[in-house]
């Protein structure tokens, strides 16, 4: 392979090998000799997790103080690369479906039945109990939190308890349980336009047309104000948590977008405005389909994955034009995709083209026994790949891709690199204006027929002829779950 430019210089992830002569594409890659001027800034937490909370003590241990060994093993794994803990969301579609009753130690949740076209189906209904959210502290130290309330019974009372439960975890009478951990955001809702009528009639929500934009702002408002209140009372007047609106789907654009709440004074307020400093809406590049048609090469294809993230520019303007950050959290369900090493492809590149836009932190959703988690926590999650212990899936890797391009600096800067085929995509990392990593993806497909095919890439541009170390990610074939 060619030589490579920069000292310090670490190229990343290529899915096959990259100089198999026979069928080796031969492909130029230039190395610009300045950091460009549209470079981003990116975050530690930019490889962010999702948990839906009616399996959360499946992720953070079933009680206080018997932390889940395997779990937090894999979030220090991903830690190490970045010297920051990953960012976990707690909440997700079972946030609103949660009760507090502290008769409880930890929780009760009740499902329903899988299906087929639901096989791991989110509880129908949660009681909080009064360990919940302490064990929070069962993670590792300096892990950051964002806490989903129940926002959709539009019970003040409820989410109020809900916060106080929180805040007393966090801040009141029990923060020594949590005090190597962060609270960092407060979300009230999940995909709130989703509640009412929506343009597909199967998910139509309990409200009616008069669940608009408008009246999620007052509505969001109003509760933020109250919960705003439990976290500051007092001498013990902190920062933290931050407020987090939106959690929109993005299906209902353009009746929901971040632009409806702004234009309707979801910042008006003074206080609301200061504790308010990120917008959220999620994103799914393809959802489970039971009798899908798996065709691989789709979901890391270079087009598709740019076409997805270009359908959220708009949104993600409005939002940093208002001062907030713009977070993304989402999911790909389909099995055969996102449980193969294509879906470390898709990821790697979703997670690092979203950085170049500038979006801080993507979170990726997580359950037990969904088809697209990076890992699975504990022995029961049935997933599909027949293994009864707690496993890591392919797009684990894709997190460990990027944590380890953005480096320990807390100074790194990304921008896409082109490249002249659709087969190639390529990142620059640049720490003090010096390239100094790339992440380089092979996407072509290979299914196990012929020879493998390659990539050999060429490395040209200034200083192009010093050594480098390079890490390869290698799988059979695109359709391998295991063998990376
Ligand atoms: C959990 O809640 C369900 C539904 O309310 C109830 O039937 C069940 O008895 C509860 N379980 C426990 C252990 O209390
Ligand atoms: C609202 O929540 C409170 C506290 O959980 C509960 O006692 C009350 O019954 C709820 N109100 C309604 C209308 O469900
Ligand atoms: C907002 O929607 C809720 C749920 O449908 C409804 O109860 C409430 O009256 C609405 N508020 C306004 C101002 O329309
Ligand atoms: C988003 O990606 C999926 C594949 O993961 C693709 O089927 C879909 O067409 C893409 N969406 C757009 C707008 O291109
Ligand atoms: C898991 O086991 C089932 C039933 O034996 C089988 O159909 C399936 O192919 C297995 N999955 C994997 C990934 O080996
Ligand atoms: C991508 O690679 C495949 C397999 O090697 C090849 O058949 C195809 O022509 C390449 N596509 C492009 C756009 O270069």
């Amino acid at each position: 392979m060619a030589k490579l430019g920069l000292e310090a210089l670490v190229i990343l992830a290529y899915l096959f090998q990259i100089c198999i002569a026979a069928t080796a594409q031969d492909l130029p890659l230039y190395l610009p000799r300045e950091k460009p001027e549209w470079a981003e800034h990116l975050s530690p937490n930019l490889a962010s997790f999702s948990i839906e909370m009616d399996t959360w003590p499946d992720w953070a241990g079933k009680k206080v103080g018997e932390p889940n060994e395997y779990f937090n093993q894999i979030l220090r794994n991903l830690g190490e690369r970045t010297g920051h803990m990953p960012f976990l969301r707690v909440g997700a579609i079972s946030q609103d479906r949660a009760t507090i009753d502290l008769q409880y130690e930890v929780m009760n949740a009740t499902f329903p039945e899988p299906t087929p076209q639901a096989p791991n189906p989110q509880a129908d209904h949660i009681f909080i109990g009064r360990d919940f959210y302490a064990l929070s502290g069962n993670l590792p130290e300096g892990t950051s939190f964002m806490w989903g309330l129940n926002l959709k019974d539009l019970n003040k009372t409820e989410t109020v308890a809900q916060a106080q439960l929180l805040a007393e975890s966090f801040i009141g009478s029990r923060a020594h349980l949590t005090s190597k951990m962060s609270l960092e955001y407060v979300e009230l809702g999940n995909e709130p336009d989703f509640w009412g009528p929506t343009r597909w009639g199967s998910y139509r929500g309990p409200y009616g047309p008069e669940w608009n934009t408008l009246n999620y702002t007052a509505t969001w408002v109003d509760f933020a104000k109250a919960v705003s209140g439990v976290f500051h009372t007092g001498e013990s007047e902190t920062e933290k948590p931050k407020l987090s609106p939106g959690g929109f789907t993005g299906f209902m654009s353009p009746e929901w977008t971040p632009q409806g709440p702004l234009l309707a004074g979801l910042l008006d307020d003074p206080d609301i405005r200061e504790r308010t400093s990120q917008f959220t809406e999620h994103a799914y590049s393809g959802g489970f389909d039971p009798y899908g048609n798996v065709r691989p090469g789709e979901l890391m294809n270079k087009l598709s994955v740019r076409a997805n993230m270009s359908a959220i520019v708009s949104r993600r303007h409005a939002v940093q034009g208002a001062g907030l950050r713009y977070v993304l959290t989402f999911s790909h369900g389909q099995p055969g995709l996102s449980n193969t090493v294509e879906s470390a492809l898709w990821a790697a590149d979703w997670l690092l083209l979203g950085a170049s836009y500038g979006i801080e932190r993507l979170h990726f959703h997580h359950g037990i026994g969904y088809r697209y988690n990076l890992v699975q926590p504990v022995d029961s999650s049935d997933d599909g790949l027949n293994i009864t212990r707690p496993h890591i899936l392919p797009s684990y890797h894709a997190f460990l891709i990027v944590n380890e391009a953005i480096g320990k600096s807390g100074d790194s800067y990304v921008t896409e690199l082109s490249t002249t085929d659709l087969n190639m995509t390529a990142y620059g990392i640049w720490e003090t204006n010096v390239l100094v990593r790339a992440v380089v993806l092979n996407t072509q497909v290979y299914l196990g027929e012929g020879e493998k095919p390659g990539i050999e890439v060429q490395l040209i541009g200034p200083g192009a002829q010093r050594p480098c170390t390079v890490k390869r990610l290698n799988s059979d074939t695109t359709t391998s779950f295991t063998g990376m």
